[in-house]
């Protein structure tokens, strides 16, 4: 469904030459798989997603979702298939807005609406969403988004993330500034609008354990390449001990 096709990526470093980071990188995902991906820092994990959203152009290669081309499409027309969630907490949400707000403005993405167009939503419609959402979100719906808690504002994220269900959900270490629990109950609200949406997912993490106990496959990328692609049988193999080895040993 998502194939990435031979892509090459360098950067320039005007004190050092070319960085040469992906040299003909093949990867296939499937329609609906939840993909953890694990590396050390600097191995290409960002790079690799902001390729798939377009922030980035590939220098060689190309990236196909279905039959589309997406290697022609601007990075904002990318935004209508696929969404992303970052590490910091504050890049998914307006932070002056109102929880009601921003889930407004999510619930119209796409649309050419001024705000107050977008504004035009039940209050049952928005807690709807929010039911049985962790962190008592909920409650919040009045509260303007700077106000919430790091958790709070991930698990809102997430729901602006995906509630005009995209094709493909970009998580980049998206539980790496969250304390271990609330880091937890993300992963588990991660997994259910995963699961009931059934959103391709790919999921940068440096949590060896979320790496291992979420999703269908795992992959390893090292200095641009892919040293380990794990189906969910080998997965269920390999132990935190096993990666730890191979972060020490990856040259
Ligand atoms: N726009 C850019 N210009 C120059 N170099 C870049 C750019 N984007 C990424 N790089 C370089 O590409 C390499 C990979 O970076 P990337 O951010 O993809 O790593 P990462 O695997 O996400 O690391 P981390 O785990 O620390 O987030 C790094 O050497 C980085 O400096
Ligand atoms: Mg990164």
């Amino acid at each position: 469904m998502l194939k990435i096709k031979s892509i090459s990526k360098s950067f320039y470093n005007p004190y050092g030459g070319e960085n040469k980071l992906f040299n003909n990188l093949s990867l296939d995902i499937k329609k609906g798989d939840f993909v953890s991906i694990i590396g050390s820092n600097g191995t290409g994990k960002s790079t690799l997603l902001n390729i798939i959203s377009g922030v980035l152009k590939e220098s060689k290669g190309e990236v196909l979702l279905g039959n589309k081309k997406l290697t022609s499409l601007p990075e904002h027309k990318r935004t209508q298939i696929i969404s992303r969630v970052f590490q910091n907490p504050s890049l998914g949400t307006c932070p002056t807005m109102t929880v009601r707000e921003n889930l407004s403005l999510a619930l119209n993405k796409n649309k050419l609406l001024n705000l107050k167009g977008c504004l035009r939503h039940k209050k049952e419609t928005l807690e709807d969403l929010l039911k049985n959402i962790s962190l008592d979100l909920n409650k919040y719906l009045d509260v303007k988004v700077k106000y919430l808690s790091g958790g709070q504002r991930q698990a809102l994220s997430l729901v602006m993330a995906t509630v005009s269900e995209p094709e493909v959900l970009l998580l980049d270490e998206h539980t790496a500034a969250l304390d271990p629990k609330t880091s937890n109950e993300i992963m588990e609200l991660t997994k259910d609008i995963v699961k009931k949406k059934e959103i391709t997912t790919l999921m940068v993490t440096h949590n060896l354990r979320h790496a291992l106990n979420y999703g269908n496959r795992l992959i390893m990328l090292h200095k641009g390449k892919i040293i380990l692609d794990a189906n969910r049988k080998e997965k269920k193999e390999i132990t935190i001990e096993n990666i730890l080895k191979k972060f020490e040993y990856a040259v």
